[in-house]
């Protein structure tokens, strides 16, 4: 199983002869699917080149923090965001007591200094110098900021010596790595959204729409992504910036909206569809401008109805778990689940609309889950809350493999 699909992880890597040991520990990384950088700091490359890792992870070694090229690529403040983890593994008794100190004397040390995502070190040291006084403070303080610590494990050592202070193999560093990420329901998983509006045009300068914001797709988009799956996002127009490590596909209209979502069936394991997509559309957009014709104050648009998107998906062969949303004014729940057997889905997310603090632009929602067999109420919260819950509720309703 891909444990870590679409973490990002920033291993570092100290001074000392585990060093070695990081290039299996970044094989190890990559085969649970994680993207990684490595940092190395002046000393660790006595002991193993940056080449070697840069071939292993597949990115540029990052080695400097005062090098105006290597921060024009991609600047230590940049990096420490980019990471989900960093992992500093080996971690020297010296680099520890550094951090544990606050110096921000290299790059390593920076981007601890830098990072808002979790830190873990994995030391590796002579037994004499890991039980010293001095580190034993260290390892201490680094608990205290929330550092967490992968081992050491005991054993012999490069030394000669016998004791703790031993570097963790790199499949139990890898293991522990994937631990840190709570969730991987959707591990992958490939997952389609439709959001959004969808505008269908009169004349090249006008069209007919409406106020979805798409917050709600994009919300689920996160989710998905955070839960581990690989997402693609369709999304009519909106002004919303695009989820990291999101595919977005732009789309105007609702034809345009079933040909992208069509394109990817073949290719999808769960298909949401959260977008407001127009009923109709006008029956022919001239490509001028419709100019006003008489003076009779009026002026008829024939329209003809949009195909339902997410039915041409639930009724494909073979098709992803398929999800819709009901948006209703009363009778919510009834409705809903004569929407869900219309429409051969496998579960629709119901809110009523007649409600002021929820749905379309609101930035919290509240929901009732429906499938087949059963329902679950998620009471008022944040959109992101509720499309944490909805991607827990797919989950844990997937057929089994
Ligand atoms: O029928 P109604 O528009 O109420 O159904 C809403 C659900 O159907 C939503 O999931 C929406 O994204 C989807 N839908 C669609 N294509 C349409 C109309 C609605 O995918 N043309």
């Amino acid at each position: 199983m891909l444990r870590l699909a679409n973490r990002r992880i920033i291993v570092g890597v100290t001074g000392g002869i585990a060093a070695y040991k990081s290039a299996e520990l970044i094989r190890r990384l990559k085969d649970q699917g994680a993207d990684v950088r490595a940092v190395m700091t002046a000393a660790a490359q006595e002991f193993i080149t940056p080449l070697t890792l840069q071939a292993l992870s597949g990115n540029p070694v990052h080695t400097t923090l005062l090098d105006t090229e290597a921060e024009a690529a991609m600047g230590h403040i940049e990096l420490a965001r980019w990471g989900d983890l960093i992992l500093v593994a080996p971690a020297s008794a010296d680099f520890i007591a550094r951090i544990a100190h606050g110096h921000g004397n290299d790059l390593l040390t920076t981007l601890c200094l830098a990072a808002r995502c979790p830190i873990a070190v994995a030391p590796a040291m002579n037994q004499a110098m890991w039980a010293a006084p001095a580190n034993q403070t260290n390892i201490q303080k680094l608990k205290e900021m929330g550092i967490k610590l992968f081992g050491p494990a005991e054993g012999s050592q490069a030394c000669g010596d016998v004791g703790p202070g031993r570097m963790l193999e790199a499949t139990q560093l890898a293991d522990m790595a994937a631990d840190l990420f709570p969730s991987n329901i959707l591990t992958g998983k490939r997952v389609v959204i439709t959001a959004g509006p969808t505008r269908e045009a009169i004349d090249p300068v006008r069209f007919i729409s409406n106020h979805s914001s798409g917050k709600m797709g994009f919300a689920l988009a996160e989710a998905a992504r955070d839960a581990g799956a690989q997402v693609t996002l369709i999304s009519g127009p909106v002004h919303l910036a695009t989820p990291e490590r999101v595919q977005r596909v732009d789309v105007v209209s609702a034809e345009d909206m079933l040909k992208a979502a069509l394109e990817r069936v073949p290719q999808t394991d769960i298909f949401i569809a959260t977008a407001a997509v127009a009923d109709f559309r006008p029956q022919q957009a001239p490509d001028h401008k419709i100019k006003k014709q008489d003076n009779s104050g009026t002026m008829t648009l024939t329209l003809v109805e949009n195909p339902d998107i997410v039915a041409t998906v639930a009724r494909q062969q073979p098709r992803p778990f398929t999800v819709g949303f009901a948006a209703e004014t009363r009778d919510v729940v009834n409705y809903a689940r004569q929407k869900i057997a219309r429409k051969n889905l496998d579960m629709i997310v119901a809110n009523d609309v007649s409600r002021s603090d929820i749905g379309f632009n609101s930035e919290q929602n509240a929901v009732t889950v429906i499938w087949p067999q059963g329902q679950q109420t998620l009471e008022l919260a944040s959109k992101s809350q509720i499309a944490r819950d909805i991607v827990a509720l797919i989950a844990q309703r997937l057929p089994k493999p």
